[in-house]
């Protein structure tokens, strides 16, 4: 191997100030991982900084921080053998080189000290091995054994030991070849991808918080459908998102077919993700179809239907959600809301727009009408130009009728005119049921375009339906 420096990657005086504390303890050190992988991939300049040093690691980081200003904090994971130091915007994490990393049944490491080479074998991919020396005789210095470089050059994710023993030493390996093969558009290796297909019931093990942050790091990345396609191919969707697996397969019967709705909903999550970096816009749409298969029937004289998916759909965002024990919060909600909504303002696009549909529109999605259009223009699926170039037309109508109406009666965070003291003063009321039919009605009569939402219209109507329902105004009593 040709001897390449690397210096300019280490100009910050960090690398210096660790290569010559390293001497002084009489160890080596290296920066190596992440750091090196997307300086040589020009990801701009990486805020965490793996060193690994041939010794403690701990003591290293301890020496380094006692000579830096501020003297800062030196966190130390004594089962990992890992220490961590905050300078600056910097996360530098410090690491003994290991020989054997991890049990079979857990993510649990066995620590035992090793030679870089040693450190290099053991970790996930040969791109993520690479090394710069850090020593003030070598600094600079590539150590790349499984040609690291080479790898990034033909975009290959590869591992630097056989396969199987890489993704069984820590099964989240899995997932993070999946997700670096998406957020870089590289390749798997058809060794590993077999390797991954075989191992795949090992994720088990794995916490469902580091799965969902690869799912995440997958799902914000320019084109999510890489990842979900390769996890549909190494068989790992299943295990981890059934629901998603199960919108699988055409189905035929007496001549009437159905789309795949799980190809159909890769392609709305590649379309949403060029107009959206909201990463709950992004789950909305992968799962926006989710109920479609709990509810798929076929009926003789209609054919398929996915009767009430929309509503089926949400509810199992919150079975999904806490099974992944992703957060049952507002986030969520929003989920569920887009899923619940997802189809109004298709069947909306498709008649002919009345005012009253775009008001009830925009009062049921308040203030999350835009990215409800969003996701159903990233919807928009069809290969047939003419059908695509319409329906585009028809939600841009849609879009244009919402800013009118928006402008005119500010529905998006309706607020009653009228208020429900104002009824019970005005027909001397105790709080009642009839306060409540009222209000309903004022909203009703404003939604459908009969009145303004303005107060005084509001409260003209509301003496009206009073009357209506025998109530005396205050006034004539
Ligand atoms: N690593 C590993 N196996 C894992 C996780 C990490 O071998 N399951 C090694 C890799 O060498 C990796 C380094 O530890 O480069 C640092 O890991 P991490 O900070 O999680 O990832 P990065 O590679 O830095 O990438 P990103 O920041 O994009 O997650």
């Amino acid at each position: 191997m040709t001897q390449e420096f690397h210096k300019k990657a280490i100009q910050h005086p960090i690398f210096k100030l660790i290569g010559d504390t390293s001497k002084e303890l009489g160890v080596e050190s290296y920066v190596i991982g992440g750091f090196v992988r997307d300086y040589f991939l020009k990801r701009g300049t990486p805020k965490d900084i793996d060193v690994v040093a041939i010794g403690s690691g701990i003591e290293l980081a301890k020496k380094v921080a006692s000579k830096l200003k501020g003297k800062p904090q030196v966190s130390i994971f004594k089962n990992f053998g890992t220490a961590m130091i905050k300078h600056q915007d910097l996360e530098l994490e410090f690491v003994g080189a290991r020989k054997e990393s991890y049990h079979r049944d857990s993510r649990k490491p066995v620590v035992e000290d090793g030679s870089l080479e040693d450190d290099q074998n053991r970790r996930d991919f040969t791109i993520n091995a690479m090394a710069l020396a850090l020593n003030p005789e070598n600094f600079g210095l590539l150590l790349d054994p499984f040609d690291g470089l080479d790898d990034l050059d033909k975009k290959r994710i590869k591992t630097p030991l056989e396969p199987n023993i890489t993704y069984s030493d820590d099964p989240l390996r899995m997932m993070r070849a999946i997700r670096f093969a998406t957020q870089l558009d590289f390749t798997i290796e058809p060794k590993s991808l077999t390797a991954i297909a075989e191992n795949k019931e090992r994720i088990k093990i794995i916490s469902k918080e580091r799965i969902v942050d690869e799912l995440h790091k997958i799902l914000l990345s320019k084109k999510p459908s890489i990842g979900f396609k390769l996890m549909h191919q190494t068989g790992l969707l299943p295990l981890i998102l059934p629901e998603l697996h199960a919108l699988q397969g055409i189905e035929e019967i007496e001549g009437q077919r159905h789309k795949d709705n799980f190809w159909h909903t890769l392609e709305v999550v590649d379309n949403i993700s060029e107009n959206t970096d909201d990463v709950w816009l992004r789950w909305a749409a992968l799962l926006h179809d989710i109920g479609k298969a709990p509810t798929k029937r076929f009926h003789k004289k209609i054919g398929w239907t996915f009767h009430a998916h929309e509503f089926v759909g949400s509810k199992m965002v919150f079975k999904l959600f806490k099974r992944l024990r992703m957060p049952l919060n507002d986030k969520m909600k929003f989920v569920q809301k887009m899923v619940l909504m997802s189809s109004r303002p298709i069947i909306l696009s498709e008649d002919h727009v009345t005012d009253s549909a775009v008001r009830r529109l925009v009062f049921d999605a308040g203030e999350n009408v835009d990215d409800l259009m969003t996701l159903c223009e990233a919807d928009i699926t069809t290969k047939n130009p003419k059908k695509q170039k319409k329906y585009k037309n028809n939600f841009q109508i849609v879009r244009q009728k919402i800013k009118e109406v928006e402008e005119r009666d500010h529905i998006r965070n309706f607020q009653p005119p009228v208020s429900g003291e104002e009824i019970m003063k005005a027909f001397n009321l105790r709080p009642s049921k009839e306060i409540g039919i009222i209000k309903e009605a004022i909203k009703e009569a404003i939604l459908e375009g009969e009145i303004p939402n303005e107060h005084d219209e509001a409260y003209q109507f509301m003496l009206e339906k009073g009357k209506k329902m025998n109530l005396k105004p205050e006034s004539n009593k």
